[in-house]
């Protein structure tokens, strides 16, 4: 057998499980640690003290790319006059008078590939934290655990909901 072959095959080897490795390691990155957001809202005081539910801001979570994030208007509800002078607040006081969005970054997303709505999750009352994990007690929304396809798919073996590819995937 020539050598040539064999020196590319090992080295195409190597180059598969770097990028296997390299992507497993940004994907656990992802993990826990939120993106930086433009205000450090906290979960836990708006839900779990003033006792907000995930509704008031997240009206129909997942119809469309932008419909489940508070617009700034749902903040002025209460921010217009509480907060004054906390630098964190004064930024959401002046994204309303300049009337521009707040610019959150996401958390969660799924690939194009895959067709995801929270409607009918919501209709057979999977509860948020199923998915999403203890937002109540969080600063600024993380992902705790993972959400791919085996998620997906043991809870809907658990469930009796379709598993048949062509549910979740275009
Ligand atoms: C069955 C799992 C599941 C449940 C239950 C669930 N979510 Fe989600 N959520 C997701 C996934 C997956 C995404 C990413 C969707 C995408 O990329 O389009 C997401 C995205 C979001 C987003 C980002 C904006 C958006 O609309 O895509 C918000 C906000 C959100 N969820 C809030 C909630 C709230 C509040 C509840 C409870 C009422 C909830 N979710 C229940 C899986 C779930
Ligand atoms: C029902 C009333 C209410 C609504 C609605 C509300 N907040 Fe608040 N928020 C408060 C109160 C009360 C505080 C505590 C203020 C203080 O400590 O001076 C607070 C505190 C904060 C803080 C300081 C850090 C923290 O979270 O504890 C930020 C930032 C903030 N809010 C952002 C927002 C944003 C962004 C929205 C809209 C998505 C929002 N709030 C909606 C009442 C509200
Ligand atoms: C006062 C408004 C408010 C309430 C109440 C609230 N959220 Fe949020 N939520 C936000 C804001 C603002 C963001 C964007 C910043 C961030 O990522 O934390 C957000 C982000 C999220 C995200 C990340 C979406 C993504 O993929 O980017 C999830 C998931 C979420 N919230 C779930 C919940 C759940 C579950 C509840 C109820 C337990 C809840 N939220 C209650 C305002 C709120
Ligand atoms: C914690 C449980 C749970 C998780 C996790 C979950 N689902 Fe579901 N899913 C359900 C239930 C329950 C239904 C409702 C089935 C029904 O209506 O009979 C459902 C329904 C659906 C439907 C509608 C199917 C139909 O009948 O048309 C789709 C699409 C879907 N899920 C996609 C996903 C995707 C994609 C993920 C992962 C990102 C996911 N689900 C994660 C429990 C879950
Ligand atoms: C309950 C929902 C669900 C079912 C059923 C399902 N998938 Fe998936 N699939 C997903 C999700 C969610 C992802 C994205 C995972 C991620 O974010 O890494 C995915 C990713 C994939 C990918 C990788 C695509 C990419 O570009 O990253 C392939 C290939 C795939 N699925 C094939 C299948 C096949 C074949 C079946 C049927 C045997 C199937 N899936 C059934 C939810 C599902």
């Amino acid at each position: 057998m020539p050598k040539k072959p064999l020196i590319i095959l090992a080295a195409a080897v190597v180059t598969v499980v770097l990028l296997a490795v390299l992507g497993l390691t940004v994907a656990a990155s992802r993990l826990n640690q939120p993106p930086e957001q433009p205000v450090a809202f906290t979960h836990s005081f708006h839900v779990s003290n003033l006792g907000l539910n995930c509704a008031f801001c997240h009206r129909n979570a997942g119809q469309t790319v932008e419909a489940g994030m508070p617009p700034v208007e749902q903040c002025m509800f209460c921010h217009t006059v509480v907060g004054a002078g906390n630098p964190e607040i004064e930024k959401v006081r002046a994204a309303w008078i300049s009337q521009k969005p707040i610019e959150w970054k996401r958390v969660y997303r799924v690939p194009d590939v895959v067709r995801f709505t929270h409607e009918p999750h919501i209709r057979a009352q999977v509860d948020c934290s199923a998915c999403h994990g203890q937002v109540e007690k969080m600063g600024v929304a993380r992902q705790e655990s993972p959400l791919g396809m085996p998620q997906c798919i043991n809870c809907h073996r658990q469930r009796g909901a379709p598993t048949d590819c062509s549910f979740c995937h275009y």
